[in-house]
């Protein structure tokens, strides 16, 4: 069955449309809220699904750009996505991504990605696992660092009104080092990070936000809440990293050093955190994290070519997919990836793949050896696996700091 599927055109159907996943979150849609998240995503962003001239499903997708290894790429940051229960398992999904991934196609987007609520629903619309990321919650008794270190610059506690200032140009050099980031507009820093109303709280008081200063310059920022408990005249209150960031090694030390340090704390919890973070080396006891891990960002090349072309390689060399790609079959066939550039190509592929698989190692997250061992490439040409391995290493694994 498909579904008539268009974006909305004014804020009532934008609710509507909202509604279909914000019913599963126990959303209260006021006019307020809405009208907020609508200017966030565009109307024209927002598709919605009709059934006899109701709205029985959403998706959207924000506009933004995602960094790759070596670069930063216009993405459909995709995102609300939700089918009505009375409509459910009928294909309206089906008909939302078709219409979505189309328009990313038409909009010259090279990428899609999304955090997946349910790690079964994606990949069948080529969207692969890019990343890995995990929370961790650590006793203050284990904070220590193993080794000691000089410290340079200084912590300064900051009103959000100044975050709002100088926290976005920091982000933003941190974010350009990583794989994985997304861009935030001045709307986005005004709404998602700096306003921060009571519902986010989650019963822990409001986001304090501190710099890291050394030389003149703001290398770092973290933004965290306390949350105050007491059990038989202990202490066991929380300290929730939101985010911390930093643009040079030194100063994330430095950030850490100071996040660690706070007192009156039984606990320090932070999520997010992509497998190689400082911290397992920073740590003494780095196991104390109690580190557990998921999945991250969820990729999907819309337009292989371009993808492919739009990241920086860790090593020369040429190699051939072949690519299967059935709900975005324009991206089907032989690519040749040769000096930085992917073209089509009549020549022998070292690797057969889908375009998920290939968009699960995008990132260099994700080995190809990792996932032909899982049965998700299958080489070709002996040693095509380890010369792709080579190119599309990367020397951090992908971060997003933040689910959108
Ligand atoms: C997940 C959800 C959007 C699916 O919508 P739907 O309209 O029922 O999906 P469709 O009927 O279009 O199904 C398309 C395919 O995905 C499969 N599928 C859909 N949801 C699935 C799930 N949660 N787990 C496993 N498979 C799923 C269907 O079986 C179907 O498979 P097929 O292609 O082999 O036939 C809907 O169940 C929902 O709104 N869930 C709650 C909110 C949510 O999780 N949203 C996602 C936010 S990231």
């Amino acid at each position: 069955m498909s579904f008539d599927v268009r974006p909305v055109k004014d804020l009532d159907e934008f609710t509507s449309a909202i509604f279909a996943i914000g019913q599963y979150f126990g959303m209260v849609p006021t006019e307020e809220r809405m009208q907020r998240f609508a200017d966030l995503v565009g109307l024209d962003r927002m598709h919605a699904a009709w059934s006899d001239r109701a709205v029985v499903g959403g998706a959207g997708a924000f506009t933004f750009n995602v960094t790759v290894p070596g670069g930063d790429l216009p993405t459909a940051g995709v995102t609300v996505v939700g089918v009505y229960p009375t409509h459910r398992r009928r294909g309206v999904l089906r008909s939302l991504m078709r219409a979505q991934l189309d328009d990313a196609h038409e909009r010259g987007e090279p990428l899609a990605a999304l955090w997946a609520s349910e790690e079964t629903i994606y990949g069948r619309f080529g969207y692969g696992l890019a990343s890995y990321c995990g929370e961790i919650k650590l006793a203050h008794e284990y904070t220590s660092f193993a080794q000691t270190f000089e410290r340079a610059g200084t912590i300064r506690i900051i009103e959000p009104d100044e975050a709002k200032e100088i926290v976005p140009p920091v982000f933003e050099r941190a974010r350009l080092q990583w794989p994985g980031m997304f861009s935030r507009s001045p709307l986005w820093w005004e709404q998602r990070e700096i306003s921060d109303p009571e519902e986010r709280r989650d019963g822990a008081g409001p986001k304090r936000w501190v710099v890291y200063e050394h030389e003149g310059s703001v290398d770092g920022y973290a933004t965290y809440r306390h949350k105050p408990g007491w059990d038989e005249g202990s202490t066991v209150a929380e300290l929730r990293v939101v985010e911390a960031l930093a643009a040079t090694p030194v100063a994330e030390r430095g950030l850490w050093a100071y996040l660690l340090s706070i007192d009156w704390k039984a606990t320090l919890t932070a999520q997010l955190l992509p497998p190689d973070h400082a911290l397992f080396l920073l740590l003494a006891t780095p196991r104390r994290m109690r580190y557990r891990m998921g999945d991250s960002l969820w990729v999907r090349l819309v337009d292989v070519g371009a993808a492919l072309s739009g990241r920086k390689y860790s090593a020369d060399g040429s190699i051939v997919f072949d690519v299967r790609d059935e709900f975005c079959p324009w991206n089907e066939g032989r690519w040749k990836l040769e000096d930085g550039a992917a073209a089509r190509t009549e020549d022998d592929a070292d690797l057969a793949l889908t375009a998920q698989s290939l968009a699960s190692a995008y990132l260099g997250g994700i080995s190809f050896a990792a996932l032909a061992r899982a049965g998700r490439v299958e080489e070709l040409q002996d040693g095509a696996l380890a010369r792709a391995d080579g190119m599309f290493r990367w020397d951090r694994h992908p971060w997003c700091p933040e689910i959108f």
